[in-house]
């Protein structure tokens, strides 16, 4: 397995700075412009016009500063020298529902993972104009500035966000009784639509914590070093090492972490068996 140096992931961090910049300004400029809007198989799984553009100004930017690294793009699948250590994670646009009806929250995720590890990562949300970053031993911040988690030590006094996969109509696993159980629990749980800003605002301290299954590497891959270097915690809901390829995480600011961890597996199983 390759290593490498800060020196390394800065300009790593450049580049998927470059990359997340050059997609945001497509995406700023297509908001609410869109002729096609496409469903990709499973109902409410869109895209448009503006993902495959956004996703074209990426792959240019890689192409051109990393040709011998894989990719891994949401809409053009894998891509890159297949006997590379490092693979860049590509969402062209996170939170597409959200995009398709004009709501500007959505996001650039570019990521690169090493192993199967987040290194480096790069979120932009044109529509707030802010951009995250974050490289493993180098920090996170936001529009360059260093964020912090939140200091919340109670659940009852926390505010959570989760989302919910396209294949929510053909599986049990709804994230539905969690969503609702956790509600009761503390101050609220939001629904963004854009996983990468989920994580970026656990990572700045406007959210205490995150959680959602039926996730895809691209979605996560930038925002996890963001969310760890500013303090973060992210493991699988038992709190067992997180596998990116399993698509379920929780990510919290740590101290609320195993309360949220407990919450999602022992109390569920009594709950969900109101809903049989
Ligand atoms: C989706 C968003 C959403 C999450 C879905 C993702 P997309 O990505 O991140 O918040 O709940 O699971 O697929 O389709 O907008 O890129
Ligand atoms: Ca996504
Ligand atoms: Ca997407």
């Amino acid at each position: 397995m390759e290593q490498t140096t800060l020196n390394e992931r800065e300009i790593f961090l450049d580049i998927a700075t470059e990359a997340v910049m050059s997609a945001g300004v497509i995406l700023q400029d297509l908001l609410g412009q869109l002729e096609k809007i496409e469903e990709k198989g499973r109902p409410g799984d869109l895209v448009t016009e503006a993902d495959k553009k956004a996703e074209t100004a990426i792959l240019e930017v890689l192409g051109r500063r990393v040709p011998h690294h894989r990719i891994l793009a949401e809409e053009s699948g894998k891509l890159g020298a297949i006997e590379s250590d490092y693979l860049w994670a590509i969402d062209p646009l996170d939170g597409t529902t959200n995009y398709a009806h004009s709501y500007p929250m959505s996001a650039v995720s570019v990521g690169l993972l090493l192993g199967g590890v987040s290194l480096v990562g790069a979120v932009y949300n044109p529509f707030r104009r802010e951009l995250f970053r974050g490289a493993r031993g180098l920090g996170a911040t936001l529009n360059y500035r260093p964020i912090r988690v939140s200091k919340t030590t109670e659940l009852s006094k926390s505010l959570l966000v989760t989302g919910f996969a396209y294949d929510r109509r053909e599986t049990k696993d709804t994230n539905y009784p969690e969503f609702c159980y956790l509600t009761h629990l503390t101050q609220g749980v939001r629904r963004s639509g854009s996983a990468s800003l989920d994580l970026t605002d656990v990572a700045c301290g406007r959210l205490d914590g995150y959680w959602e299954r039926g996730l895809s590497p691209w979605d996560i891959a930038a925002g996890i070093v963001i969310l760890e270097e500013a303090g973060g915690k992210i493991t699988a809901y038992d709190e067992s090492p997180l596998s990116i390829e399993s698509g379920r995480l929780l990510a919290t600011n740590g101290i609320i972490h195993h309360q949220v961890s407990q919450e999602l597996n022992e109390a569920l199983p009594w709950l969900k068996s109101f809903y049989k």
